[in-house]
């Protein structure tokens, strides 16, 4: 019999969390440690909003069953990749080729994975903390236009809506599976907001139509490892946002994950990179693997996740 989620912690978890934490530990009861720390590092809000967030997907006909298996999906094919970066020091794959039709364009495959990544950001501790940061920094009272590139499950994009005072939103993706979430959510949680945004299918390095100087903020979570030249990426967000807008990215280094294409090995190669590429760091934040520090993790090639507030170098 595997532990339920009251043996771990002494919070008083509402119902749906109970029973996504406790169908985790039951399919994968290695899970306890990571159940028990995330718990631990979650606000009472926070766990609220995981509730609502499964809510709103039972209401469109999943299952806890289905949210767990996914964001264990994404778990386990983490590990492995982990597991190969750890003994090759190399991600598996490192063009676009390789990963688009097992991934981006497989719409079950990417279903769950995205599905996966969005339970991640409510319960991992790095991955809430990179949408803390961003809540934290992101400016509420900048009018103009906002730009997301890659919003995936949309709960970056669904905030920025939420709360902002930006006049437009635009988000594009090369995945309709993460499109379709990103529109769900926030036609679910904002109705009233649906002459306020445009979503589209867009690969950002081939939308040419960005005029140059015209974007107020650009975001962009979890994507520049995802692509074969970041520099060409980095060189467009700095090309098209305007010499005073706020930008936001992540990225990560060391850490394996099915479609990570291009590996960062240190904070400084992502920074030098940023740099000549037109960009200026503001506010770094560095997000170690759990348990460990930021130095072990450069140490021994351990996976860390970084976020940084962005300026334009005039
Ligand atoms: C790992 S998810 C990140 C989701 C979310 N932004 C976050 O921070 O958790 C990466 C997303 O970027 C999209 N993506 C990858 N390469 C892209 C590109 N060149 N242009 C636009 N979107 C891209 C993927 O389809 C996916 O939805």
């Amino acid at each position: 019999m595997s532990v339920t989620v009251k043996e771990i912690t002494q919070k008083s978890l509402p119902p749906l969390v109970e029973q996504l934490m406790n169908d985790i530990l039951e399919k994968n009861p290695l899970h306890k440690k990571i159940v028990s720390v995330s718990l631990e590092k979650m606000t009472q809000e926070e766990i609220d909003n995981l509730e609502t967030y499964i809510k709103f997907n039972m209401k469109k006909g999943l299952t806890v069953d289905y949210l767990s298996e996914s964001y264990l999906m994404f778990v386990f094919d983490t590990m492995k990749e982990q597991l190969y970066f750890q003994k090759h020091k190399k991600y598996r794959f490192s063009t676009l080729a390789e990963v688009a039709d097992s991934v981006y364009h497989d719409p079950d495959y990417m279903s769950k994975y995205v599905y996966g990544i969005a339970v991640s950001c409510f319960i991992w501790p790095h991955h809430l903390g990179m949408l803390r940061y961003f809540n934290e920094t992101v400016p509420t009272q900048k009018k103009g236009t906002y730009l997301e590139i890659g919003p995936g499950h949309g709960l970056f994009f669904m905030s920025a809506l939420a709360n902002t005072g930006f006049d437009h939103f635009v988000g594009l993706d090369i995945s309709e599976t993460s499109l379709g979430q990103t529109k769900e959510i926030v036609d679910f949680f904002l109705p009233d907001k649906g002459s306020k945004y445009s979503l589209q299918l867009k690969d950002f390095l081939d939308a040419d139509q960005l005029e140059s100087n015209s974007y107020d903020a650009v975001v962009t979570g979890e994507v520049i490892e995802h692509v074969e030249e970041p520099e060409l990426f980095l060189r467009r967000i700095a090309e098209i946002a305007k010499p005073d807008a706020y930008i936001y990215l992540t990225t990560c280094c060391n850490a394996a994950v099915i479609d990570h294409i291009y590996l960062f090995r240190t904070p400084k190669e992502v920074e030098d990179m940023m740099d000549e590429c037109g960009l200026k760091v503001v506010k770094p934040f560095y997000l170690p693997y759990e348990g460990k520090s930021v130095e072990e993790c450069l140490e021994k090639d351990l996976p860390m996740s970084l976020a940084y507030v962005l300026q334009k170098k005039s």
